[in-house]
């Protein structure tokens, strides 16, 4: 008995994000855009780059940023550091007394107090010009057209907010194979949820938000941590297209503590999931599409419930491996050995991180974190 029951939340478990995901991919992946795109759209944009002890790159990221094919009387930077002690700052001066030919200015925050209280400190404070606002972290790398392919999705009204894909690197050179496949799965839901309306996840290599919007919802929340999936999900329940775009990559250097960093990645998507759709509603902005509607069910569902699912199944088959079933150390054999397929791997950890993580929200929301 207690076996069928185990069997079924597993076919439950596992079956829910592969019919989704098949769906997804079958009816939206390969679709056209539907929205207006203008090559020759090149508005003011506001690059804000939060730092936090990042000596090591800051250097390469200014020299990055500087790199882009963008008109430069149309493009302003903001780093806006948290009182580093590793003399980031001393490096950006430097940076920028020998590139007289960009508009960068520098935001000194007296204390630290994480990473979206930073950025809301500029968005307070600063005149910003841009009518994209795009925030970029420390280690994300970009290609010379990233910002032009970006910003062509802004030219259709529809769009509030545009993320990139990411290609983890390990070093500024080498990729990492691993994670790029257990990227790929998801990217592809991205882009796919993003072609049916908008994708609840952005991410924070690359966040581009239409500065209007990003103002009307009152700056970015401090609730979540993060400072891509819950802006952008805003903007996508105000009814504007929140989306994935399908020709940009940028490089992300991955560093040692992947497995912390995941978890506290987890714990910022479960405040999401559980706190923006009444956030929205509290502003008074709540007016999304259908589509964005059913997408947000799902991928709340995949966030919340479904990883507790397999800790159900898990717990159902050892207490009925103990009561000498049969078939129960078999079923949980197979789902050791498939363990050698490294996306199931990938999939069983994200299902860890994200139990962990709600667990771990609990005591700490790791809104501030080990840099
Ligand atoms: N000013 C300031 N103050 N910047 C900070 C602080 C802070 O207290 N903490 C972190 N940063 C900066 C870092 O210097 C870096 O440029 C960026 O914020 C991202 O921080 P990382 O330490 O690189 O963390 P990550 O790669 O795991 O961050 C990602 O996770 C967040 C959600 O958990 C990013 O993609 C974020 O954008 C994302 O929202
Ligand atoms: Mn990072």
């Amino acid at each position: 008995m207690l076996d069928v029951f185990a069997l079924v939340v597993i076919v439950v478990h596992f079956g829910v994000p592969l019919l989704y995901y098949f769906y997804m991919k079958k009816k939206w992946l390969g679709r056209p855009w539907n929205l207006k795109f203008d090559k020759n759209y090149k508005p003011k944009v506001t690059i804000i780059i939060p730092t936090y002890n990042e000596a090591k790159l800051i250097e390469v990221k200014l020299d990055n940023i500087y790199a882009q094919e963008y008109p430069r009387d149309s493009l302003e930077v903001v780093i806006v550091d948290s009182a580093s002690t590793d003399g980031t700052l001393d490096i950006v001066k430097k940076w920028i007394s020998q590139h007289g030919d960009i508009n960068i200015k520098i935001f000194e925050e007296p204390e630290r107090r994480g990473m979206v209280p930073a950025l809301n400190y500029v968005l307070q404070h600063c005149q910003i010009n841009g009518e994209v606002v795009i925030f970029t972290d420390v280690d994300a790398f970009w290609e010379g057209d990233t910002l032009k392919r970006i910003v062509k999705y802004f030219a259709d009204s529809s769009v509030g907010a545009v993320t990139a894909g990411i290609a983890p690197i390990a070093t500024l050179a080498i990729d990492d194979p691993l994670e790029r496949s257990y990227r790929n799965y998801f990217t592809q839901l991205r882009i796919a949820e993003s072609k049916a309306h908008s994708t609840p996840i952005h991410n924070g290599a690359l966040i581009a938000l239409r500065t209007s919007l990003l103002y009307k919802i009152g700056g970015l929340p401090e609730y979540t941590g993060n400072n891509d999936s819950t802006p952008a999900s805003i903007i996508a329940f105000m009814g504007y297209r929140a989306i994935h775009a399908d020709d940009v990559v940028v490089k992300e250097l991955i560093k040692e503590g992947q497995v912390l960093r995941k978890i506290r990645r987890a714990q910022h998507l479960i405040l999401h999931f559980l706190k923006t759709k009444q956030y929205s509603k509290k502003l008074g902005f709540y007016s999304p599409a259908k589509q964005f509607q059913k997408i947000w069910q799902i991928e709340w569902w995949l966030h919340i419930i479904n990883p507790w699912l397999l800790i159900v199944a898990i717990a159902l088959l050892i207490v009925s491996t103990l009561h000498t079933s049969p078939v129960a150390p078999i079923i949980l054999g197979i789902g050791l050995v498939l363990l050698i397929s490294s996306t199931y791997r990938m999939w069983i950890l994200q299902q860890l991180y994200l139990v962990i993580g709600a667990v771990r929200n609990l005591w700490t929301k790791e809104l501030v974190w080990r840099k």
